[in-house]
C-alpha cells in the first residue's frame, strides 16, 4: 500500500510515498496516525521535479475517514472534517503564532506574540532578533495553544506549519518546533503556504466561499492578485515590482513618528481620519501600465518628500506635535492611504474581468492578509467587487494578520485530501538541514500580466506551490 505525502524535505520540494500508513478515528474525536507497517522515517528521496525517476512511483488516495475508503471523495464524507484537529504554527516575519483548529472550522485556540517592541527600536524586522525572540517564546505560544483549546498533542491529528515565503531564520524556529511536536506524538505534518493560508482562512470565515474564486493579497511584504482554481492552484494575475502596500503603510508612520507599537498600517489609518485626503497631490503608481501589478516604491518616495517640504521630524511623536504639524502629519497620511487604495482599486477591476475571462463561474473576492483589517480598504474594494457583481469576503481583522488559526486551516485543507508528510523521526540531528522555502511563489504567472521588471529578480526561487500540486496531479494521472 503506497501513501502520497507533501514533505518537508531538505532543499527541494520532494514528493514521497510511505507504506502502511493509515488514518483511524479516535474515541475523544481526533484522528492519528495508525502504523500498520514499519513507518519509514528517513528523508524523502523522490524529487518532485522529476517523480519518474523513481521506479516505485505509485499513487493511491487516501481518505481518513476511520477505515480507508479511497474510492469517497472527502466532500462526501459528513463525519470527518469534525473529527480532525490540527495546530497551526506561523513565524514567517515578526510574530510568533499558534492555534487549535477543527475540521468543522471551528478555532479552539489562538495565540499571538507579538515583537512590537523590536518593530519600533529597529523601526522595522531585522531577521537576526527576530529569530531569536521566535526562539524565546515558541515553546510558550505553542503550549498557550494546546491548553486553551484543553488538549494534549496526543488529541491532534497533524501539525501544519509554515514552511514560506518568509525569512529563513524566522520560519526555521517554527518549522523545528512542528517537527518536534510531530516526532515526539507520532502525528503528521502539513508544510504550509503562508500566501495560500491568508487566502484560505476565508474559507474558514465563509462557508459558502468554493474555488474558483479570486483574491487579493496585501501584507507587509506581498502585493499579489490570484486565481484560486482549487486547493494549491493559482494563476497568478498581478504582483507588486518593488515594494508591497504594507510596507509603504509601514514607511509613512515611521517617517511621520507614528507609534508604531501595533505596526505603521493603523497608525496611518487612525491618524488618517483626521485629515483631508485630497490635500497632497500624489501620482497614482503604474497608471498607463495596462497590467495588473502595482508599484509602491514610487509613492514612499512622494511620501517621503511631501514629509521633507513640511518639514516634519518623525523624531517627535505626532503626539507632542503643534497642531499644524499635526494636521500636516493628518493631511499626508490622508492623502497617501487614498492614493495606495486607488492603485489597488484599479489593478482589482481590471483582474476580475481578466479572472472572469479564465473562470466565468466566480462568485467571490477575498481580500486578505494584514492590510486588508484596514476600513477604508476594505470599504473601496466592497464598491469595486459588487460594481462587478461579485461577493467580497473579508475576513475578521484578527485573522488577516499573521496568525496560527490560517496556518491549521489551511493545513487541514490539504491534509483531508493526502497532502501531508509523515512523522518525522523523534530526534533530529542538530545539523538536520530543513525544507525552507522564503522566495516561494502561490501561482503561475498569467502571461497577459507578466512584467519584465518583475521577471528579472527570480534568483533562488523556489518552484511555485501550483506547479508543484500540477506536476503531483498529473503524475497520478497518468498512473491511473
Ligand atoms: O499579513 P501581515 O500581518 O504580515 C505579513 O505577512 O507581512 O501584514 C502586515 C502588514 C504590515 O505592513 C502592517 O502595517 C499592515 O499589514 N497592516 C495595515 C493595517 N493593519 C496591518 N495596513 C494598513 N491598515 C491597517 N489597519
Ligand atoms: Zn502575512
Amino acid at each position: 500500500m503506497v501513501r502520497l505525502f507533501l514533505t518537508l524535505s531538505p532543499a527541494i520540494s520532494r514528493f514521497n510515498l510511505y507504506p502502511g500508513i493509515s488514518i483511524l478515528a479516535r474515541n475523544n474525536n481526533s484522528l492519528r496516525l495508525q502504523k500498520h507497517h514499519k513507518l519509514k522515517t528517513k528523508t524523502p528521496t523522490f524529487s518532485l521535479i522529476s517523480p519518474s525517476s523513481s521506479p516505485n512511483f505509485q499513487r493511491t488516495r487516501f481518505y481518513s475517514t476511520g477505515t480507508r475508503i479511497s474510492s469517497l471523495p472527502y466532500s462526501e464524507n459528513p463525519n470527518f472534517d469534525d473529527n480532525l484537529v490540527v495546530l497551526g504554527i506561523e513565524t514567517s516575519c515578526d510574530d510568533t503564532a499558534a492555534a487549535v483548529v477543527r475540521g468543522n472550522g471551528e478555532i479552539l485556540s489562538q495565540v499571538i506574540s507579538s515583537q512590537a517592541e523590536l518593530l519600533v527600536q529597529y523601526g522595522g524586522v531585522a531577521p537576526k532578533q527576530a529569530e531569536e525572540a521566535h526562539s524565546r517564546v515558541i515553546d510558550k505560544v505553542v503550549q498557550d495553544a494546546l491548553d486553551k483549546a484543553n488538549l494534549t498533542e496526543k488529541d491532534l491529528s497533524a501539525v501544519a506549519v509554515t514552511i514560506g515565503p518568509g525569512l529563513s531564520l524566522c520560519l526555521r524556529v517554527g518549522v523545528r518546533k512542528a517537527r518536534r511536536v510531530a516526532g515526539n506524538f507520532s502525528l503528521p505534518i502539513v508544510g504550509v503556504h503562508h500566501m495560500e493560508a491568508h487566502a484560505l482562512v476565508a474559507r474558514l470565515v465563509e462557508q459558502e466561499l468554493s474555488f474558483p474564486f479570486m483574491a487579493l493579497l496585501i501584507s507587509g511584504g506581498h502585493n499579489l492578485l490570484v486565481l484560486a482554481h482549487k486547493l494549491g492552484q493559482y494563476t497568478q494575475l498581478g504582483t507588486t515590482v518593488d515594494d508591497a502596500i504594507g510596507e509603504a503603510f509601514d514607511k509613512t508612520a515611521k517617517w511621520l513618528g507614528l507609534d508604531m507599537h501595533r505596526s505603521g498600517g493603523p497608525a496611518v489609518e487612525e491618524l488618517a481620519l483626521e485629515g483631508d485626503a485630497k490635500s497632497v497631490k500624489f501620482n497614482v503608481p503604474m497608471k498607463y501600465h495596462k497590467d495588473c501589478n502595482f508599484s509602491y516604491a514610487g509613492l514612499k518616495t512622494q511620501v517621503r518628500l511631501a514629509i521633507e517640504a513640511k518639514e516634519i521630524d518623525a523624531k517627535c511623536p505626532v503626539s507632542s506635535a503643534t497642531n499644524e504639524d499635526r494636521r500636516n502629519r493628518a493631511d499626508i497620511a490622508a492623502s497617501f492611504q487614498r492614493v495606495a487604495v486607488l492603485h489597488l482599486e484599479e489593478k482589482c477591476e481590471r483582474a476580475i474581468d481578466w479572472a472572469l475571462e479564465l473562470e466565468p463561474s466566480i462568485k467571490h473576492m477575498v481580500i486578505s492578509g494584514g492590510v486588508a483589517s484596514n476600513k477604508y480598504v476594505r470599504l473601496r474594494l466592497n464598491n469595486i467587487v459588487e460594481n462587478k457583481n461579485l461577493k467580497l469576503v473579508c475576513p475578521p481583522p484578527s485573522l488577516c494578520t499573521d496568525n496560527g488559526v490560517m496556518v491549521a486551516w489551511t493545513g487541514l485543507e490539504h491534509f483531508r485530501v493526502g497532502r501531508y508528510d509523515p512523522p518525522p523521526p523523534a530526534t533530529e540531528p542538530e545539523d538536520y538541514v530543513y525544507d525552507l522555502r522564503p522566495r516561494w511563489p502561490l501561482g503561475e504567472e498569467y502571461a497577459k500580466g507578466r512584467s519584465e521588471a518583475r521577471s528579472m529578480r527570480t534568483a533562488r526561487i523556489h518552484p511555485s506551490l501550483t506547479s508543484i500540486i500540477r506536476a503531483d496531479s498529473l503524475q497520478q494521472q497518468t498512473q491511473t
